[in-house]
């Protein structure tokens, strides 16, 4: 759990990228046994994006960190800190993050990756606030980039219909904040920017739930993605909203005083099972599931980048992002824009 500190992340910028090509349900359909009823009607998913050969998770990276770099009035210069979450890297090593800084010509500061699945991006701002709160960093580039489709079985209808590709990036500046009233003091308007409070867990006993059948130090393969889809459901529903009522609790409100929810996009019915758990209305539900299909650590700054340019996420808004991943890993974070 993060606590109160002067320095706080504060958004400065958000931006996205998806590869060029985009497969409907419809598409599939003459690839797999599948249909776009059963597609939409279990999983409320009805396109995804897929990348080309020229295409992979560094590239699609660095496209979204430009944009949030655009956006945020920034330069790569200003930057010193890179952590890109991801579970679909260029390379077994270097890093995308240091793939990523290259591309963009950062040469000072720090880059590094962080693997925490589908939850990865939560795990990431949550990671990135420590150093910007600590005043080591000043301004970070956090990214949740994936091509999913590199690790499906496409011969497995039950998972190749769900996932998509894409990146999408959010610039985080190490700002003192300290003249506002701290989490515990104030409600909703009353909050400082930034980071306000985060939830981590994980549990390692549910690995066969959710994983990749292969790696370098086991079958020296890259794998495949395999999920018990039903169980990965039950857990997903039932159990992680512990962490957004720890992460409520932290930052002193409750889900009436969220401006934005903003999950992690694998299924359209866990995103409504998760929101109406805490009465948190449809319209303040950020979707985009739709039309990303599940991008794991990319699905929730891709939602965030779809509601900032459509205007919906404003500055000073309250904004709860969430996630579970394999692992099982899963957090939540609150964050004043
Ligand atoms: O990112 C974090 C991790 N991922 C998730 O959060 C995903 C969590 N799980 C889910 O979203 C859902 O469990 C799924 C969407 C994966 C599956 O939905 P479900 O309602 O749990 O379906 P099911 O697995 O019980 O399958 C129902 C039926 C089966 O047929 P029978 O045995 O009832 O005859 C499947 O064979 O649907 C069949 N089926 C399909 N049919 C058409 C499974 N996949 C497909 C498909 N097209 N692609």
């Amino acid at each position: 759990m993060s606590g109160v500190s002067r320095l706080r992340a504060v958004v400065k910028g958000v931006g996205s990228a998806l590869p060029k090509r985009c497969v409907t349900n419809k598409e599939l359909e003459s690839t797999v046994d599948t249909s776009d009823e059963w597609i939409v009607q279990r999983t409320g998913i009805r396109q995804r994006y897929i990348a080309g050969d020229d295409e992979t998770t560094s590239t699609l990276g660095i496209a979204a960190a430009r944009v949030a770099l655009d956006r945020a009035g920034l330069t790569p210069d200003d930057i010193d800190l890179v952590v890109c979450a991801t579970s679909t890297p260029d390379y077994t090593f270097p890093s995308t993050a240091t793939m990523i800084q290259a591309g963009l010509g950062i040469t000072k500061g720090v880059a590094f990756d962080l693997q925490a699945v589908c939850a990865g991006f939560v795990f990431a701002v949550t990671t990135a606030e420590k150093f910007l709160a600590s005043g080591s960093h000043k301004r970070a580039l956090v990214i949740g980039a994936e091509t999913f489709s590199r690790i499906l079985d496409w011969e497995d209808r039950t998972t190749c219909v769900l996932f998509g590709d894409g990146a999408g990036a959010i610039v985080l500046e190490a700002q003192d904040q300290s003249e506002l009233a701290q989490p515990e003091q104030g409600q909703g308007d009353n909050l400082p920017r930034g980071l306000l409070a985060s939830c981590l867990r994980s549990d390692g006993k549910h690995r066969a739930k959710l994983f990749v059948d292969g790696g370098p130090s086991t079958t020296k393969t890259v794998g495949f993605l395999r999920m018990e889809g039903k169980e990965v459901f039950k857990f997903a529903v039932g159990q992680v909203t512990d962490v957004m009522a720890e992460t409520f609790a932290a930052c002193g409100i409750t889900a009436k005083d969220l401006d934005w929810f903003v999950p992690h996009q694998a299924n359209r019915r866990i995103i409504d099972a998760s929101a109406q758990k805490f009465g948190i209305p449809p319209e303040k539900v950020v979707t985009t599931v739709q039309d990303h299909g599940n991008t794991s650590a990319a699905s929730i700054p891709l939602a965030l980048a779809v509601a900032c340019e459509d205007g919906r996420i404003k500055p000073g808004d309250l904004v709860m992002i969430e996630a579970i991943g394999g692992g099982f890993t899963w957090g939540a974070a609150i964050l004043r824009w």
